[in-house]
């Protein structure tokens, strides 16, 4: 008897965006639909034209119906926002921070990794020493908006702008970064390269929170209490905790003490900039905007670059990355493991360096030989 298995087709919205973000974009659908072709499913995507040219034409930073639009979708593959000639805030606001948010994309996801071959301004550091992820809170904290400015303009001007959280956001970002230390060290991890145990000096199975209970002793009192209070829910998962300023010394001196970070939204946003730093730069920090049940969006985690906009060097790497992390979330496990294998072996055998202009390829050659690694 015959049978026809239905292939399976995910749904994509693709947001090209501004600067350099459409041409690591095409380098990441690239190599996206060569791993779908390999292992046996298909992406079905759709482009959106959000950005700072649409916004500067129309005079809309996002349509109303587009977090609606966005939910008829598996995932979104975000290039990057933000624009010369637009004035900060409006795009960063209007568009990513709106989508976050009205998407519940509550966790930011933030693989800390050196890939063989890549240079750290870290001396003596390698990849087995740089090999951790940073859980964002990605909805909360100063990012709420809460605040505001009167008397603006005089000399008695005040500003406002609130830490919010509640329990509720603390917890399901707790929660989910205690499930994420399981998933990347039991035995069957899909977090497949990141469950050797030598690998973190005996600490393996680690949640380290970042705070700053010593000033913020409201907010981070508050994450500090639910974080030893689920923890005991996780009695396999060691705990740890660290001010944000000695969490930076740390992701400096001795990177391999850490295993996964859970932080609050605007240290989240801070340490990963160092931490893309110490990973080789912004050409490879891959990141995703998660709502564990509901639709996330990938994203390098570095700007628009628009001084290398068009010019075909900049890095298509992390945009790549991203691309395996959306398949990983998606459940498309050995093929978000071979993306970051056919990485590996691209940074490990073929790039120069990781920063624009300077990797001896262009941006839609290291695309091909990641796809060419990967068939
Ligand atoms: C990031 C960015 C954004 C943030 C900006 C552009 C709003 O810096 O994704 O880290 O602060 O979250
Ligand atoms: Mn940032």
């Amino acid at each position: 008897m015959e049978r026809t298995v239905a292939t399976k087709t995910y749904k994509l919205a693709v947001i090209p965006g501004d600067g350099t973000g459409p041409e690591v974009t095409a380098e990441g659908m690239k190599v996206l639909q060569a791993a779908a072709s390999k292992f046996g499913f298909r992406l079905d995507p759709r482009q959106y034209d959000f950005g700072g040219e649409r916004y500067l034409a129309t005079g809309e930073v996002l349509p109303e119906s587009a977090a609606e639009e966005m939910r008829a979708h598996d995932a979104i593959f975000l290039g990057a926002i933000g624009h010369p000639k637009v004035r900060p805030g409006i795009l960063e606001k209007g568009i990513l921070l709106r989508l976050r948010f009205e998407l519940d994309q509550y966790i930011n996801l933030r693989p800390v990794k050196l890939f063989p071959g890549v240079e750290t301004p870290l001396a003596g550091k390698k990849p087995e020493h740089i090999d951790y992820v940073v859980v964002r809170e990605n909805t909360g904290g100063l990012y709420t908006g809460v605040g505001g400015i009167s008397m603006k303009g005089t000399p008695q001007e005040v500003a406002i702008q609130s830490m919010v959280y509640s329990r509720f956001q603390v917890e399901r970002c707790l929660r989910y970064a205690f499930d994420c230390v399981r998933r990347r060290h039991t035995p069957d991890a899909p977090w497949k390269g990141l469950k050797d145990a030598d690998r973190h000096a005996g600490k393996i199975g680690q949640l380290t929170l970042c705070g700053k209970t010593n000033v913020l002793t409201y907010v981070y009192d508050l994450w500090e209490r639910a974080f030893y209070e689920i923890a005991a829910e996780y009695p396999d998962v060691k705990t740890d905790y660290c001010h944000v300023d000695a969490t930076c010394m740390w992701m400096v001196k001795n990177p391999e003490w850490f295993d996964v970070i859970v932080t609050g939204n605007m240290f989240g946003d801070i340490i990963t900039d160092l931490g893309a730093m110490t990973q080789g730069g912004m050409g490879i920090a891959a990141g995703g905007n998660i709502n564990p049940a509901g639709v996330s969006m990938f994203e390098p985690i570095g700007g628009s670059a628009p001084k290398y906009t068009g010019m075909g060097v900049i890095n298509p790497l992390a945009a790549i990355c991203s691309g395996a992390m959306l398949l990983r979330e998606l459940g498309e496990v050995g093929a978000a493991d071979a993306i970051e294998e056919a990485v590996a072996v691209v940074t490990g055998t073929k790039l120069k360096s990781m920063a624009a202009g300077r990797m001896g390829y262009s941006t839609s050659q290291v695309g091909d030989l990641v796809a060419g690694q990967l068939a």
